[in-house]
């Protein structure tokens, strides 16, 4: 009996000390290198929005929401110290519940457009909801991004992040099969904001999944885009028509203001475009599996730099047109035009109904996994 108390003791002992030297070095690690909090961000009907905060050894930081998979902040420190958040967005769940233009977003079953809100598969016609005049739009009325996704935080010494999950049901939004939907956002200590998709199917269907966060490397609210750096690997990009459908060909942006194969300005020839750019450009890179640099951004004063890496066959590069001072975001700030830009990794506009363009068909069997990264130099 007594050797049995013993036993137990030297047992619960030896547990207590492992469990101490691994929560001791976990502390130690997470420290001083990555670091996660979750903290409630507001509510949802009877859903809790949660908001998580990731931060590394370098001290730059993303805030994300398990509604809509939401970048609200992102912050990189500064020479002085300081954190500038180069994101838009607003301050609590209220703002995102009415936003119209995608701050920060996962979009999805279909980012982008699709002509009439119609396509067809295996000679069956869908007809989706029309939310973007006589076209559909960025997976509808109520797509990804207002959403409540299941949401799971991680964390290793080099990398922490939170696995966003959702059933798409079938039929939501007018899209078949039931879509089960992975979002793996990560941020590391190379300063990356690492975004992986995943997504199965049970009944063929159409997936485009993007992110749409509004970068200004200025900091949010401190003016406009438009003297930022760009530079854009690609040297065709997806002509459109007035409603912002593909003509079905690709042009190459030679001699166009498309034109970004080297670093410029991107004041330099937007006038030149109707209403500022919100297009399509054809990535040099894509091989339908590596991940490959998309896009270089510089904000020539403070040196700031974000690089685009992806999969996808193309950027959307939209440099908030439509933001009109009619938004009031984070700490009072209105959102003039073109007070931040996206750079949408994606399959091309109304692919469903362009048979030259690369499928975003999925089956039953088959794994849609793309992969996009937003690197930051500062
Ligand atoms: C995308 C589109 C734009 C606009 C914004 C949201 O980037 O290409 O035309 O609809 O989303 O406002």
């Amino acid at each position: 009996m007594r050797a049995q108390i013993i036993n137990l003791w030297s047992f619960a002992l030896v547990v207590l000390i492992m469990a101490g030297c691994t929560e001791g070095e976990m502390k130690n690690q997470t420290d001083k290198k990555m670091n996660l909090k979750r903290a409630l961000f507001g509510q949802v009907d009877e859903n809790q929005v949660f908001q998580y905060t990731i931060t590394n050894e370098n001290g730059m930081s993303v805030k994300i929401l398990n509604y809509g998979g939401i970048v609200t902040n992102l912050f990189i420190p500064d020479n002085d110290g300081n954190k500038v958040d180069v994101v838009l967005g607003y301050d609590s769940i209220d703002g995102y519940l009415d936003d119209t233009p995608y701050f920060g977003a996962i979009v999805g079953r279909y980012g982008n457009r699709i002509a009439h809100g119609q396509f067809e598969l295996d000679g069956q016609t869908y007809q989706l909801p029309l939310n973007d005049g006589k076209n559909h739009l960025h997976g509808g009325i109520s797509g990804f991004d207002k959403k409540i996704w299941n949401a799971e935080d991680f964390i290793f010494p080099d990398s922490a992040g939170v696995v966003l999950a959702y059933l798409s049901k079938d039929g939501e939004e007018g899209f078949p099969g039931n879509l089960q939907v992975r979002v793996t956002y990560t941020l590391t200590n190379e300063n990356e904001l690492k975004i992986d998709y995943l997504a199965t199917t049970d009944k063929p269907t159409i997936v485009n999944l993007t992110h749409h966060s509004y970068f200004n490397l200025k900091g949010q609210g401190k003016g406009n885009i438009l003297d930022h750096q760009l530079q854009i690997f690609a040297d065709k990009y997806v002509p459109v028509e007035d409603t912002l459908i593909p003509t079905g060909t690709l042009k190459p942006v030679d001699a166009t203001p498309m034109d970004f194969t080297s670093m410029a300005a991107i004041s330099s020839h937007i006038d030149q475009v109707d209403g500022g750019y919100d297009h399509t450009w054809a990535l040099n890179g894509y091989d339908g599996k590596s991940v490959f640099l998309a896009a270089k951004l510089i904000e020539p004063e403070s040196n700031r730099m974000m690089e685009v890496f992806t999969d996808q066959p193309g950027v959307q590069f939209y440099t908030g047109n439509f933001l009109d001072g009619s938004i009031t975001g984070k700490q009072n700030t209105v959102y003039e035009k073109h007070y931040g830009l996206c750079l949408e990794t994606q399959h091309y506009p109304d692919s469903p109904n362009q048979p030259g363009f690369p499928s975003v068909e999925l089956r039953p069997g088959e794994k849609y996994r793309t992969t996009t990264i937003y690197k930051f130099g500062f």
